[in-house]
Order: structure tokens, then sequence, then C-alpha cells
């Protein structure tokens, strides 16, 4: 028997049944439903429609359950459809005509919205701490050698030469952008819904404001309209786990080519690699792959919901249940890719020689020509004309840029431009690649990281 059994003479079909229960995927979020329960109780307990000997009860009934949850004695009922419904037939079984009093001013179209939102909270700050800790990885590869260097690319061509510390925290402030962008999320995920009712509030004396604070909420619901109908906030969500994924997805495929014979400038653990089940000699990055390919869903899901909510009536329909597999999807996937490229990061060893020998490639001093002869007055694009046909007369006889360089009179005063780390070093402007820039923008990067974790943590 289904909790709203008066009004029907007929019970539910059971395609219907299958179609529509939800406890198989939304039973992960017990936690934060009784969470929102007990504050729903306190509430009902302020208006005066509850006694405090009941409010006790129910609030030990609720612990109760939680418990038989976390044990994993819980027992599911066949007609539990959702886990709102299992946790109040649960309570009614325990307390009796006290647990029918649970749901007294409240729908599951607000209790739902609550608890989703008190799961998304948490959610995102684990997310952020993830994220930090990918950070954290990036950086600790960096300064296991931080002289360390390697040709930018460009068109993935090689352009100037670049320190690894550069390359690595190129993705690490995006990620701290991501950082950023989830503690706004949560901002606007920190609002209660819990009063709302089933779309337009009740005759009984609740306040929302009590439910809210006692949850920590740093807001309460203006419409209850739009508390009960509104899913910005797992929109929002999965936007961020999108983008992170699209930044993973390219840091999976920079490790896809750095571990490929061609490029040979860094390893992978053992650990995070797989061998082959017919090529013995085999040793694939999957964990970058599927950094790469786990992108896919991350922006399907974010995809997926927003069809769902576009053209949707106010204020709840069924449709919205359709929310939580793909946040739980995402969030899963994304905490599963964040740990396992941490790791890979940290076993990485990087091959400076080979790296540093294809950032030595002659040609990646071109620039710093043009550059000298800008100082010397010529127009640049001129400068750029005459480095260029240096660079064709050099390809032309297949020899270096700086052989060329050096028997041409002309520029024969540029030959200590090739030497060893003078092209680098020469990345000078601020926010640039070279070693004295370096420094600056560690302490920033420093600064951000220590800006979000207090965002975070306070
Ligand atoms: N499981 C439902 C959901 O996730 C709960 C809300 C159902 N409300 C309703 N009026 N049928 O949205």
């Amino acid at each position: 028997m289904t909790l709203w059994s008066g009004r029907f003479s007929e019970s539910m079909d059971s395609t219907l049944w299958e179609l529509s229960e939800s406890y198989s995927f939304d039973h992960v979020l017990y936690h934060h439903d009784i969470m929102g329960s007990k504050a729903h109780v306190k509430g009902i307990r302020a208006a005066g429609l509850l006694s405090e000997a009941d409010m006790d009860v129910l609030l030990s009934t609720l612990d109760q359950i939680e418990e038989e949850f976390d044990r994993g004695t819980f027992v599911r009922a066949g007609s539990d459809e959702d886990i709102h419904m299992a946790i109040e037939r649960r309570a009614t079984e325990l307390a009796g005509d006290i647990g029918a009093r649970i749901h007294t001013s409240r729908s599951r179209n607000d209790q739902v919205a609550t608890t989703l939102r008190l799961f998304t909270r948490d959610a995102l700050d684990r997310l952020a701490r993830s994220v930090l800790d990918l950070v954290a990885a990036l950086r600790e590869v960096g300064a296991k050698t931080p002289d360390a260097f390697l040709p930018g690319y460009t068109h993935l061509q090689r352009a100037q030469p670049v320190l690894l510390t550069h390359h690595l925290n190129a993705h690490a402030w995006s990620l701290l952008r991501d950082v950023d962008r989830i503690l706004d999320t949560r901002e606007r995920v920190d609002v209660s819904p819990l009063g709302a009712g089933a779309i337009a509030g009740t005759s009984l004396a609740i306040d929302p404001e009590l439910s809210a604070r006692e949850l920590g909420f740093h807001e309460t619901f203006a419409n209850s309209m739009d508390a009960v109908s509104d899913r910005d906030f797992v929109v929002e969500t999965l936007f961020d786990l999108a983008l992170l994924g699209v930044h993973l997805s390219r840091m999976g495929e920079e490790l896809v080519l750095w571990t490929s014979a061609e490029f040979n400038f860094a390893q992978l653990g053992d650990a995070f690699t797989t061998g082959s089940s017919m090529l013995p000699q085999k040793k694939n990055s999957d964990v970058a792959e599927l950094a790469r390919g786990k992108s896919g869903r991350l922006v399907g899901n974010l995809t997926g919901l927003l069809v769902t909510l576009k053209g949707l009536p106010l204020s709840y329909n069924r449709d919205l249940q359709e929310d939580k597999e793909p946040l739980f999807d995402s969030l899963r996937t994304a905490h599963l890719v964040l740990a396992s490229l941490a790791g890979a990061y940290r076993s990485l060893s990087f091959n400076t020689e080979v790296a540093g020998d294809a950032a030595r490639d002659s040609t990646l001093v071109a620039i710093d020509i043009a550059e000298q002869l800008v100082g010397e007055n010529v127009p640049f694009r001129q400068a750029h004309e005459s480095v260029g046909r240096l660079v064709a007369e050099a390809i032309a006889r297949g020899v270096s840029l700086r052989e060329v360089v050096e028997a041409t009179e002309e520029f024969a005063r540029f030959s200590d431009l090739f030497d060893e780390g003078a092209a680098l070093k020469r990345r000078s402007s601020p926010g640039g690649a070279g070693p004295i820039p370096a420094k600056v923008q560690e302490e920033r990067l420093e600064a951000r990281v220590s800006l979000l974790t207090s965002r975070l943590e306070g």
C-alpha cells in the first residue's frame, strides 16, 4: 500500500512502478533526507503542531533509521517508491501514530529539493577538495625537477621553450578556476526550500527560516513555486563538472602524447598503466585515455538535464526526478578521474633530457633574433621577414638555424642567443614561461590556493 492510497481504488501497474520508482538510485540520499526531516520535525514542534515528547520520539526514530542505513540493515519495503517514502514508512512502523505526524505541512516536493541541496552542498565541498589535491599533485611533479623545460607548442608544433613548472601550472590555473566556480555554485545551492510545501506553502504556522537555520543554509527561499521547481543548482553543478571534465580530458590527452614513444617526455608508474592482452611489450596510458574519454559523459549528463528541464511548466513535475542519476554519475565519474589522475601525476617520471633536447631545437630561437632586431629599432614585420628567410635557408640546406646565423655576417652577432638556457631565460615578461617570472607566478599560485582553501574551509 502506498502512502497516498486514500484516493485510489486500483493499485499501481507494475510497469508504472518500475518506471517511476527512484529508491534504487536515490537511497544514497538517506543521510541528507534524515537531516532535513530532523530540521522539519523541530519546525513543526516550534509551530505547536507536535508535542515535545513526540518530537523526541521522532528525532530518535530518525536516528535509529539512519543507523540502519549506516549498518546496511535497512530493509526496503515493496511499497517504498523513493528514499523519502521509505524513511517515512519506517518511521511510522517504528513510532506508530507519532511517525504518521512527520509529513505535516511538508510535501515530497520541498523535501526532495531540500535533501538534494544538502547533498549537493556536501558533494561540492568534497569535489573542491579533490580538485585541489590534483593541483597539489601537479605542483609536486614540477617541484621534483624545477629546472626542467620542454618545447611549448601551438598547433602542436614546437613554438618556444617553457619551464615544465610553467606548463604544469597552466593546468593548475584552470583547475583553480574550477574550484572557484564550484564554490560559487555552492553559494547558490545553499538556499533552503523547506517550508514551500507542494507548491504554495501551507496554512500551518511553520517558519521556513527556522529550519533553514537548523540546516545551516545561508538563505531561505522567497518564492515557494521557485523553491520546488528550480533545478538550476543541479544544472550548474553538472556544468562545473563538465567543464572540469574538459580540463581533465586535455590533461589526459597530453599524458597520452608525452608517454608515447614518439614524444617520450615522460613515463607513468606501472601502477597507473595497463598491459595488453596480446602484445607483451605494451604499457598503455589508459588512465589518461579514460580521463579524456569520461569527459563525454560529463558533458552528456549536463546536456541531458538541460533538455529535461526545457519547457517544463511550473512548478514540480515528475520529470524533475531525472535530475539525480546524472548528478550522481557525474560526481562519481569526476572523483574517479581526479583521484586516479592525481596518482598518475605523482607516479610520473619526466624525461628531462629528451624534453630538453626537443626544446633545444634551434629554430625555437627565431623569435629571439627578431626581438633583438626590434631592440635595434627594426620594425617587427621586417625583422620577422628576415629571420623567416634564415629559417628557410636552414631548412633548405638541412642545417641548424644556429649554423646559418653564425655563417651570415649580418646576423653572426646573435649567436649567443643559441647558448644553453638563453632562450628560456629570455621568456622574462610577467607571467612568461622562463625562470625570472616563475617566482612571482609561484607566489600568486600559492596565494590563490590558500584563498580557495580558506573559502572552502571557512
Ligand atoms: N522521487 C521524487 C523526485 O525525485 C520525489 C518527489 C515526488 N513528488 C511527487 N509529487 N510525486 O522528484
